[in-house]
C-alpha cells in the first residue's frame, strides 16, 4: 500500500489513472454571494472558493479513470446540473448520493429552512462493469446519515468530511489493490481513510497550510 500526497494544481496536472476518484472540490458557495445571507457573512467561505471553475475538473475526470472506473464527487446543490450535464457525455451517472449531516450549522434559521444536506455525485465509466461492495447490507440506499465532525477529529479546515462517511464510501467502491486518486485533499481525510483501510492513493492540494496539515496527518515526511 502506498499513500502518495503531491503539492500542485491538480486540475492542470498531467495524470495516471485510477479506479477510484473520490474528491470534494471547492463549492463555488462564495461566488456571487450564494452564501451571504440576513445572518451569514460568508464567513465559511474560503479563498479556495472564488471562482472554482467546474468544467477544468469535468474535462479530466473521463481520462483520469480505468475502463472499469468509478468518479464519487462531493458539491454543493448549485453544482449539480454543471457536472450532472457535463459528466454525463463521457460517463454513466448511476446515483445522486445525500449525506444528510444530523446537526447542521444553523446558517439562516431565522429566514430560511437550515441546509442539512451535501451531495455526492456517482459516475462509472463503463455501463457493464464497475465496482459496488454491499458488504453485510441487503442494500444500500442513496442517503447516509452521520453528524459533521466534532472533537478530535477535526483540523483547521471548513470543508473536512468525516472519516465514517468517506470510509463507507471506500468500502463500498473498491476491491483490494484499487488506486484512489483525491484531486483536493484539504486535510488528506481521503488519503487517511485509504490508509487505514490498507489501499493506495494519491492526493493533490494546492495550499501549502493544508498541504502541511496533510503531511502531518498522513504521517509522510
Ligand atoms: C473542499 S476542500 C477539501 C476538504 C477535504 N475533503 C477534507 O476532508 O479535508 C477543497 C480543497 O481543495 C484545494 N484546492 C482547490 N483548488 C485546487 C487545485 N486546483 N489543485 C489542488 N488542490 C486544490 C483547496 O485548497 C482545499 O483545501
Amino acid at each position: 500500500m502506498a499513500t502518495e500526497l503531491i503539492k500542485a494544481d491538480s486540475l492542470t496536472y498531467t495524470h495516471k489513472k485510477y479506479d477510484l476518484l473520490l474528491t470534494d472540490p471547492p463549492y463555488s458557495l462564495a461566488i456571487d454571494n450564494a452564501c451571504y445571507s440576513r445572518h451569514n457573512n460568508g464567513a465559511a467561505c474560503k479563498e479556495f472558493d472564488y471562482n472554482f471553475n467546474e468544467q477544468k475538473l469535468i474535462d479530466i475526470v473521463p481520462d483520469l479513470l480505468y475502463e472499469n472506473g468509478t468518479a464519487l464527487i462531493f458539491c454543493a446543490r448549485t453544482q449539480l446540473s454543471k457536472y450532472i450535464d457535463g459528466l454525463s457525455k463521457y460517463l454513466y451517472f448511476k446515483n445522486l448520493l445525500v449525506w444528510h449531516k444530523t446537526n447542521p450549522a444553523p446558517f439562516g434559521r431565522e429566514s430560511k429552512y437550515v441546509n442539512s444536506d451535501e451531495y455526492i455525485l456517482y459516475f462509472t465509466k463503463n455501463s457493464k462493469k464497475w465496482t459496488f461492495n454491499l458488504e453485510h447490507y441487503p442494500f444500500k440506499t442513496t442517503y447516509y446519515f452521520t453528524p459533521i465532525l466534532q472533537g478530535s477529529e477535526r483540523f483547521n479546515h471548513p470543508c473536512q468530511k468525516p472519516e465514517k462517511l468517506i470510509k463507507y464510501l471506500l468500502k463500498t467502491h473498491t476491491h483490494q489493490n484499487d488506486t484512489v486518486v483525491d484531486l483536493f485533499a484539504g486535510t488528506g481525510t481521503v488519503a487517511k481513510c485509504c490508509q487505514d483501510l490498507g489501499i493506495s492513493s494519491t492526493s493533490f492540494e494546492i495550499n501549502e497550510y493544508y498541504y502541511n496539515i496533510c503531511k502531518k496527518r498522513l504521517d509522510i515526511d
